[in-house]
């Protein structure tokens, strides 16, 4: 329905939702922007009127992300309640709390954590506690059988790092998909190291591409890596192409801290929000997005499955068989 929705730009279908449970965080990443952002959580309550509405516009997947879900208390009932509704729950997380609430994750179906490198590297790009307890807890959940993604942003400190990464998740069983450093957006801050070229970086990503086909535990597809090894400006993470469509809103959306959506997560702050205690996304959806070409992660995938939906499910059937 979301793929015919978007073909036919019919009423908005969004199969995908990411939900950011809370902007709080433990850390302060030198990428990240989300700690700096309005406090303010959802009571549980009105967590149900969204879910709620989610689910009434056929949303399957629900993504909990943050800044750091572990900081709220009571993420084991958001969990449970995405659960219940019947939801595909991910939930993304740094692991630094996991230790104080080991069991909150049992009934998520799918752990993202980051990991930008080895302990100094990763300490480089996140801070001094950042790398603490997080290997300890990605052995305990994948020895409980949890699927794992470690999400590595690419910056100036680890573009070497990442032949290390894949050993790891060879030998610890997780898989890896490795991200752009983004920026110009709310939830973002800081810049690209000065000494970073584009056609250093697109280096980087033609070499992932090559290691994905020769069967390393990348989870990002090829056809993400190959536009990423194709992007021409890396300083420039979207932009307005007037040729080019984005299925953000109709296929996806994002929810902030405080119950208001928006297409994808990086048009807070440049498209209108839409508040879901209020307001039905299908309706109140203007059908337009303030950008049409990324190279963001979790957009630049779930794009390149609605604009090549046959590949991109083909080459999904070659990852499970
Ligand atoms: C916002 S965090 C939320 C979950 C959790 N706090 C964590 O760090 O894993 C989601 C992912 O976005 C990544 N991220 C943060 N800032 C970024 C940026 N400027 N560009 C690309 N990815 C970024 C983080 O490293 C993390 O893997
Ligand atoms: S990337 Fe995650 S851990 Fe780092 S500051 Fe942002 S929300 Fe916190």
């Amino acid at each position: 329905m979301s793929l015919v929705s978007y073909w036919a730009q019919g009423k908005p279908r969004p199969f995908a939702a990411t939900y950011s449970v809370t902007n709080r965080c433990n850390l302060r990443c030198s990428y990240c922007n989300t700690p700096f952002l309005d406090p303010r959580d959802l009571t549980l309550p009105q967590v149900e009127v969204v879910f709620r509405r989610l689910r009434r516009m056929g949303v399957q997947r629900l993504g909990l992300a943050g800044g750091e879900p572990l900081v709220r208390k009571d993420i084991g009932d958001v969990i449970g309640m995405g659960k219940d509704m019947g939801f595909h729950v991910s939930l993304n997380s740094n692991l630094v709390l996991y230790h104080r609430m080991p069991s909150v994750m049992d009934r998520v179906d799918l752990v993202f954590t980051s990991l930008d490198g080895d302990r100094e590297t990763h300490r480089k790009n996140r801070g001094e506690k950042s790398y603490d307890g997080v290997l300890e807890a990605i052995t305990e959940l994948v020895a409980k059988g949890k699927p794992l993604v470690a999400i590595a942003v690419v910056t100036e400190h680890n573009l070497d790092q990442a032949e290390g990464l894949l050993r790891q998740a060879e030998e610890m069983g997780f898989t890896i998909h490795f991200q752009p450093q983004c920026t110009d957006t709310d939830i973002v801050r800081g810049e690209i190291g000065e000494n970073l070229t584009d056609a250093r970086l697109r280096e980087f990503w033609a070499g992932l591409l090559e290691q994905k086909k020769s069967g390393r535990p990348i989870a990002s597809s090829a056809g993400y890596l190959a536009h990423q090894a194709s992007w021409k400006n890396f300083r420039v993470s979207s932009f307005h192409d007037p040729a080019a469509r984005c299925a953000a809103g109709r296929g996806f959306l994002y929810v902030d801290p405080q119950g208001k959506a928006y297409p994808c997560a990086y048009t807070k702050g440049k498209a209108k929000p839409i508040n879901l205690l209020e307001e039905d996304w299908q309706t109140a959806f203007p059908g337009t997005t303030p950008c049409t070409r990324c190279n963001v992660g979790p957009m630049a995938e779930f794009n390149l499955l609605f604009a090549k939906p046959l590949s991109s499910s083909i080459a999904a059937l070659r990852r499970i068989t």
